[in-house]
């Protein structure tokens, strides 16, 4: 890797002074790779050729300067300019100077306004290079993926920038799941440090998720070595464990092969879809390992259709089964979860939003017009424009109206198999719904094994509860932590004797949204099944399928 480097400098400045080199004779040339910096007390180089937008570090790092080229950070300047606004203030986001990097004081086109530090060029993130050219291997500029809302400039790597209210990146995503991960479940703070432990930290903690997950590993798996992406300011520190997602997780700095510079895919229905990285712990059951912490971020497995559910015997559909929200949206995931708009606020401000809260159908405050952080309010106060952008949805009253039907189809069919009529979070033989009445067969048959999701056998009666589990919306949050009456808290085989172990899941469904018909069909045929395999009678429900069939699904019989 190394030597790959240095081979490319040489015959990179060979090409540049017009000097014909091959693999077997290379030459080295006495002559500086840099001008001197316009900016000498910070040590800014910027552009060796401003005209082609050759930057110094793109001399030796020949890749880099391709990839990087093709970025919107390489346009930064013309874009600024074009725009018919420009004004001085705008200029340090928009060239080389103390922002995005560990300088703290005015530098680069901020000291000495020069062509050279025109566009968000390698040393806006990676700060001043003119030590590291003299000599490369003494020092390194590392950028930072750290991303501290609380912390001023100088500090503060994309984040610099990326903020303010025209640009309310960090402010959002320092507000969700993906902002405060880390530091919520560091234990000095209370938390529990699982974050930290593998695989754990393959989705969970930052640097982690890019050496494992976007090294092209599969996360799932524990105790991986390896993976490409490490070399930056905060890896290998034990203490500098990052937020899950920090921008540089989800976003190459350099790479604009796929939209907005993301790492992966995003339209792409696929595993290497960019969310679908991570979300996608546990969507089916697996064989010889027990149930009871139920399905893990099974939404990304959910909208894309693999590995998803628990299918009984009678399933009767070949291959995955897409709703139109996988094959028919481009955006993906972003359609609906990444909401970026303009507005206006209450008294007439424009207002801008970033999308990065990352929440499908935000609350929103009535009086700024932004994302409110509440976590729960009334439908007609939540956004929901990201059903109708891609034209999906012909108007918000029309998406709002869908999003109804289908939370209550999943209620209802989630109820046939459990209704916990007394609200107390355990299944009983006394509660409505299939599966109680398979618990009163299992206890009259001293057979409490048929629902114990401690053990490793997987019966009809836990495969629907997995299925209901994936189903289930937040009205019905007794499939997310419940127990059952009578079941053992460890393996059959061991001497057991607590009764009542709980047993746990996630949300998964959207409340429906993910996949209305895949999770319909999961429903419907689990509760086929479980009638004729225990022979009990289902709560009077309509069983008919209502969601619409997606196009390209195929029916075994
Ligand atoms: C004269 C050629 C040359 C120039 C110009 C140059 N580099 Fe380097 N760079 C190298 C070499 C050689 C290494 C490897 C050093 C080593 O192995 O000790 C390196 C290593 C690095 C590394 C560490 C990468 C790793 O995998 O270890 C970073 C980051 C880096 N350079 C960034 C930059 C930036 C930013 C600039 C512009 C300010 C720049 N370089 C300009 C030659 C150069
Ligand atoms: C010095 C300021 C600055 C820093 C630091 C900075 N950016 Fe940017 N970024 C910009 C500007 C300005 C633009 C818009 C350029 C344009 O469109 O003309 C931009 C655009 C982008 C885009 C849009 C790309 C697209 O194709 O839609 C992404 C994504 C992005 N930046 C991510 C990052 C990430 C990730 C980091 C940190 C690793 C970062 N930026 C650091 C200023 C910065
Ligand atoms: C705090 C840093 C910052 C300042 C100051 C700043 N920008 Fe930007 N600018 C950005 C970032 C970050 C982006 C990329 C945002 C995105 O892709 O959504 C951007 C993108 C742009 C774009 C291209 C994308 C678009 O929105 O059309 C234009 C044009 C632009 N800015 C103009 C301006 C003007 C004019 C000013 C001054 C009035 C200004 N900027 C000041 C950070 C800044
Ligand atoms: C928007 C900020 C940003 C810009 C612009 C940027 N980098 Fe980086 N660079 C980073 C970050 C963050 C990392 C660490 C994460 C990673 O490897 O993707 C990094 C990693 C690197 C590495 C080491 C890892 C690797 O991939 O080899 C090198 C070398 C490097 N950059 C060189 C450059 C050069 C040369 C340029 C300009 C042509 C440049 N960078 C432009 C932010 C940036
Ligand atoms: C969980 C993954 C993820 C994280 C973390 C993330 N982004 Fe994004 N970002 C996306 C996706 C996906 C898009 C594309 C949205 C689309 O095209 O609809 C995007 C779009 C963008 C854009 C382009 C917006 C435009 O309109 O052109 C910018 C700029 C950006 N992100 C900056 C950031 C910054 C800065 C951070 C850190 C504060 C960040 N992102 C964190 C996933 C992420
Ligand atoms: C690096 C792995 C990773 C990637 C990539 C990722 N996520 Fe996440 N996401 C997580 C983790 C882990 C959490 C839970 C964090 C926590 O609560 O501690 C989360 C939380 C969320 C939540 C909040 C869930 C809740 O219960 O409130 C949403 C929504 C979400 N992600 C959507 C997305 C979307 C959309 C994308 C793609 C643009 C994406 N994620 C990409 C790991 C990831
Ligand atoms: C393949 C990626 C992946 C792995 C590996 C993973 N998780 Fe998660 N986890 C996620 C995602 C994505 C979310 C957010 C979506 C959700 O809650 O379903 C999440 C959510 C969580 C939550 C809920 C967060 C909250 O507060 O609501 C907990 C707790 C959790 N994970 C614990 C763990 C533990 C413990 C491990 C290791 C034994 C682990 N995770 C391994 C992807 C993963
Ligand atoms: C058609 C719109 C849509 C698409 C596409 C979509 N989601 Fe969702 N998602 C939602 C809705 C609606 C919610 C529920 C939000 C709420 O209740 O506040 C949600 C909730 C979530 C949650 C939180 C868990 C929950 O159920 O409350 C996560 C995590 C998530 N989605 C991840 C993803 C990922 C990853 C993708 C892409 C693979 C994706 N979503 C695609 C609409 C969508």
């Amino acid at each position: 890797m190394r030597h790959l480097i240095r081979w490319t400098a040489t015959a990179a400045f060979a090409a540049l002074l017009g000097i014909g080199c091959t693999e077997t004779e290379i030459q080295f040339v006495d002559r500086e790779p840099f001008n001197p910096p316009p900016d000498a007390a910070a040590g800014f180089l910027g552009y060796y050729t401003p005209g082609t937008k050759q930057t110094t570090c793109g001399n030796c790092h020949v890749a880099k300067q391709t990839e990087w080229r093709a970025t919107r950070h390489a346009s930064a300047w013309d874009d600024l300019q074009a725009s018919g606004n420009a004004q001085p203030f705008c200029n340090t986001c928009h060239t080389v100077t103390e922002y995005g990097n560990a300088v703290d004081s005015a530098a680069g086109f901020n000291r000495v306004a020069d062509t050279a530090y025109q566009d968000v060029q390698c040393e806006s993130c990676h700060g001043p290079g003119l030590n590291h050219v003299t000599l490369p291997e003494g020092t390194q500029p590392l950028a930072s993926i750290a991303i501290d809302p609380l912390l001023g400039a100088g500090t503060n790597g994309c984040g610099e920038c990326h903020s303010s209210a025209d640009y309310p990146f960090v402010e959002e995503w320092a507000g969700s799941r993906h902002g405060f991960g880390g530091a919520t479940y560091d234990s000095a703070l209370g938390g529990s440090r699982y974050y930290n432990r593998d695989p754990c930290k393959n989705c969970h903690e930052g640097r982690e998720a890019l050496r494992i997950n976007f090294g092209g590993l599969d996360p799932r798996v524990s105790g991986q070595a390896g993976g490409p992406l490490g070399t930056y300011l905060e890896a290998g520190i034990p203490d500098a464990a990052q937020p899950t997602a920090a921008c540089a997780v989800c976003h190459d700095p350099h790479d604009a092969t796929h939209e907005a510079q993301l790492r992966a895919p995003l339209g792409e229905p696929t595993e290497e879809q960019v969310c679908v990285h991570c979300h996608r712990r546990e969507g089916e059951p697996e064989e010889g390992f027990a149930t009871r912490r139920g399905p893990h971020a099974a939404q990304g497995l959910i909208v894309i259709a693999e590995e998803a559910g628990w299918h009984p015997p009678n399933w009767p559909y070949v291959g995955p089964v897409r709703g139109s929200h996988a094959t028919a949206n481009p955006r993906l995931c972003a359609s609906c979860h990444i909401l970026a708009y303009e507005g206006t606020d209450a008294q007439g401000n424009r207002v801008v939003s970033s999308g990065h809260t990352f929440k499908a159908i935000p609350c929103i405050s009535q009086t700024t017009g932004l994302p409110s952080g509440a976590t729960d309010c009334e439908l007609t106060e939540r956004r929901f424009e990201g059903c109708t952008a891609s034209g999906c949805h012909g108007n918000v009253e029309a998406a709002r109206t869908a999003f109804q039907v289908v939370r209550q189809r999943m209620d209802v069919l989630t109820d046939a198999l459990w209704t916990d009529t007394d609200g107390d979070s355990v299944m009983e033989a006394t509660d409505g719904g299939i599966l109680p009445q398979v618990l009163a067969q299992a206890i009259a048959a001293n057979n409490l094994n048929e629902i114990n999701m401690y053990d490793t056998v997987e019966t009809p009666a836990e495969g629907a509860i997995w299925n209901a589990q994936l189903a289930s919306t937040r009205r019905r949050d007794n499939w997310r932590n419940f127990k059952v009456a009578g079941q053992k808290s460890c393996t059959p085989t061991a001497t057991c004797t607590t009764q009542g172990g709980s047993n746990t899941a996630h949300y998964s469904s959207a409340e429906g949204v993910h996949n209305p018909f895949l999770l319909e069909a999961l429903l419907l045929t689990s509760i086929e099944y479980l009638k004729t395999y225990y022979g009990v009678s289902a709560p009077p429900v309509d069983l008919s399928v209502h969601v619409t069939v997606p196009p390209g699904v195929r029916k075994l019989r």
